[in-house]
Order: C-alpha cells, then sequence, then structure tokens
C-alpha cells in the first residue's frame, strides 16, 4: 500500500528524485495552490484583461499551446518560440528553451511583462489585486498578510506550477509492476533506451542539458548561446521532458515538427551536422540515429504510453 502524503503536502512520486524546487520558506499549502491555480487562469494578470497563464498553457495539452506553433498574446501577437507543457516543474534545474531563468519564483515576470504576451507591469497587477473584490481575503488567508505584494503573487504561482505533477502514465503502472506493455510498446522501450534516453533520461524524461539535436546549422534562434554568449552552445536547447509527448504537438522550441512521425524521421533521416551537433546523434561517422520504419513506429508506440490522463483530466488542476 503506498502512504498517502499528509494534508497540505506537495506530492512527491516516490519513483522520483529528490525534487530541485524547496517549498522553503514559500510554505505549501492546499489554499496557497488553490490561488495560484486561480492567478494562473486569470485574465486580470493581463494588461487589458484578455489573456491568462491558460491561455497559452491548456490543461488538455499537458499545459501546453497544443497545435499553435506560436501562441497569441495580448492583441493576437505571436513570439518566436513554442509554449512549453507546464508538468514537474519541481523538477526543473532551469527555464525557457535556452534556461535564461533559473527560478520558479522568478518565471512569471517574463510573460507577465513581455509585450507580446500579457504586457502588464507588475505594479499595476499588485494595484488591481488588491482592489478585486475576492482576492484580498484570499491571500490573506494563505500569505497572513495586511495586503498583497509581488512575492506572494509568484510565490502563489510557485504553489500550483510546482505542483502539477505527472507520474500516472501506463509507464509508470508498467514500471510499478501493476500493467504490462505490448510487445510493441516493450520493443519500443528498449529501442528508446539505447537511442534516446541518453538525453531524455528516466524516469522524468530529460536530463535538464542543453543540446543541439541537429535540427539546424543556420540558427536563426541561437538558444542557450543567448544566455551564456559562449561559442559552444550556438544551437543548444534544454533537452524537454518527453512525458505527454502525444499531446503537446507541434514539436521542438519552434513547433516545427507537426507529428511524432516527423519526429522520427528527423533523427533518422534529418540530423543536420554543425560544429556544435550532439555526438550522441552521430553514429558510424554519419550524423543520424539508424532506425528502421518499424522500429521508428515502436519507439511511437513508447512514447504514447507516457501520456498521463490523470494530468490532464485532474479536476483539482482545474479553474
Ligand atoms: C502568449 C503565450 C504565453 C502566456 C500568456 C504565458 N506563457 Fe509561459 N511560455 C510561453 C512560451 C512561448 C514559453 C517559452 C519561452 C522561451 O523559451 O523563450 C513559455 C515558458 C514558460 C515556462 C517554462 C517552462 C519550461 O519547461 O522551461 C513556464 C513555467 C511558464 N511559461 C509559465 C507561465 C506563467 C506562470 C504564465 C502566466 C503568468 C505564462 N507562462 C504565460 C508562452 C506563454
Ligand atoms: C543529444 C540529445 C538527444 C537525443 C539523443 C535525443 N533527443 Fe530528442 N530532443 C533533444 C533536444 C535538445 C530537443 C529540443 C530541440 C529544440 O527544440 O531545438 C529534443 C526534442 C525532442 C522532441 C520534441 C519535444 C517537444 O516537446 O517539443 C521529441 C518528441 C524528441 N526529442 C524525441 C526523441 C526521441 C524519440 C529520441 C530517440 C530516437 C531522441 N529525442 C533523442 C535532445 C535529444
Amino acid at each position: 500500500m503506498t502512504a498517502m502524503p499528509p494534508a497540505d503536502a506537495p506530492e512527491r512520486p516516490a519513483s522520483f528524485p529528490a525534487a530541485y524546487y524547496r517549498h522553503s520558506p514559500n510554505t505549501y499549502s492546499n489554499a496557497g495552490f488553490e490561488l495560484g491555480r486561480k492567478l494562473f487562469h486569470d485574465p486580470l494578470l493581463s494588461v487589458n484583461n484578455t489573456v491568462s497563464c491558460a491561455s497559452c498553457h491548456k490543461q488538455e495539452f499537458a499545459f501546453s499551446d497544443g497545435g499553435v506553433s506560436f501562441s497569441k498574446g495580448i492583441n493576437g501577437q505571436t513570439g518566436k518560440r513554442n509554449a512549453p507543457a507546464i508538468f514537474n516543474m519541481a523538477w526543473n534545474t532551469s527555464f525557457m528553451w535556452d534556461g535564461g531563468v533559473n527560478n520558479l519564483e522568478v518565471m512569471p515576470l517574463a510573460p507577465l511583462t513581455n509585450p507580446a504576451e500579457m504586457g502588464e507591469t507588475i505594479k499595476h497587477i499588485v494595484y488591481k489585486l488588491n482592489r478585486a473584490p475576492e482576492y484580498p481575503a484570499l491571500f490573506k488567508n494563505v500569505f497572513h498578510r495586511d495586503s498583497i505584494d509581488d512575492q506572494q503573487m509568484f510565490w502563489a504561482l510557485a504553489q500550483y506550477m510546482s505542483n502539477l505533477v505527472s507520474a500516472h502514465s501506463k509507464y509508470d503502472r508498467v514500471m510499478a509492476g501493476e500493467e504490462k506493455f505490448t510487445q510493441e510498446e516493450q520493443d519500443g522501450y528498449a529501442l528508446f533506451k539505447t537511442n534516446c534516453a541518453s538525453c531524455h533520461k528516466e524516469p522524468l524524461f530529460t536530463d535538464y542539458s542543453f543540446q543541439n539535436n541537429g535540427i539546424d546549422a543556420t540558427f536563426a534562434d541561437s538558444g542557450r548561446y543567448r544566455v551564456t554568449q559562449n561559442a559552444v552552445d550556438i544551437g543548444k536547447f534544454k533537452v524537454p521532458a518527453l512525458r505527454n509527448v502525444a499531446v503537446t504537438y507541434p514539436y521542438m522550441h519552434d513547433g516545427r515538427f507537426a507529428t511524432l512521425n516527423e519526429v522520427l524521421k528527423h533523427y533518422t533521416s534529418g540530423v543536420i551536422p554543425s560544429s556544435t551537433l550532439s555526438d550522441k546523434l552521430i553514429k558510424n561517422g554519419k550524423p543520424g540515429l539508424a532506425l528502421t520504419n518499424e522500429e521508428q513506429s515502436k519507439v511511437i508506440a513508447f512514447l504514447h504510453t507516457l501520456t498521463d490522463s490523470t494530468l490532464i483530466n485532474n479536476s483539482n488542476y482545474k479553474q
């Protein structure tokens, strides 16, 4: 029997390593999580009250912007990167495709103030929250202070995001001995372990490193280099977690691939050589992984076992 966490404790699956995010001094409570959930879904946080975090991070797509390469912010404006899925954020060591943000508690600053996303100022959001009919009492109940400030807002959002946990897929049930893979999924899992897991590491399906996986040689977006200004980082992006990958299309930092089929074609016949290409994607002196069409289908069958319907349907995660 699995022990239930005590009330007001964040979910931390036993099969996962220790979380990177510490709820200290931002003490976790269910009321804090619910307040963060309300803020995450509230367009009040944008300059013209039209866009919320959930406009681009939708639960039915594992909190990515399913089907959309470049999400729409205020006044229909678009950026240049694909909105990543949001789950298991407590294990993330950095945020954004280039790792430009290193703390979950300051992460919302970027979308809130980006003129193409929510376009607000922190000062004005705090003003609006203090004047809203329902927020002062909700904040006071969680943080026990007389007025709302920006730190309380960031803490509440962090309590919500760090507890969107995805650990209940078929893969997890198979690993726990509760279910079995089909033969095709089992073969796909074996192929995944030899070809993909060196970067997409179990059980979170990322090692949180920055890699060039060969989708470019000209680098319109220089990726990690924007943060480090070190030439060895040109064209490297954060290895994305592949849990729920069947519902987080389109793929890559710019949403260039619409399907998992296209992704597998890329890894087998589309890898572009460049000075920063990962040597894990060079086999027998040639760029690309050697997987037959049948093997590619098996890997895709395995990837589908990573879909976690309890994340996508969890009514506690919905506003
Ligand atoms: C207009 C669309 C849009 C809105 C609104 C938006 N985001 Fe995002 N979000 C993105 C995009 C695009 C990225 C990737 C940006 C990059 O890598 O440069 C991102 C990245 C993130 C990440 C990093 C995830 C990771 O794995 O690195 C988090 C966390 C996040 N957003 C939370 C939020 C929160 C909280 C809000 C509301 C305060 C919000 N977002 C509002 C589009 C949006
Ligand atoms: C050298 C490390 C590395 C290896 C090996 C690797 N990947 Fe990736 N993968 C990445 C990186 C980095 C990205 C993001 C690249 C970008 O967006 O520019 C990525 C992106 C993806 C995506 C898109 C996810 C999303 O949310 O957009 C999928 C799917 C994927 N990889 C599957 C695989 C599969 C399947 C294999 C094995 C056949 C594999 N990868 C092998 C590093 C790797």
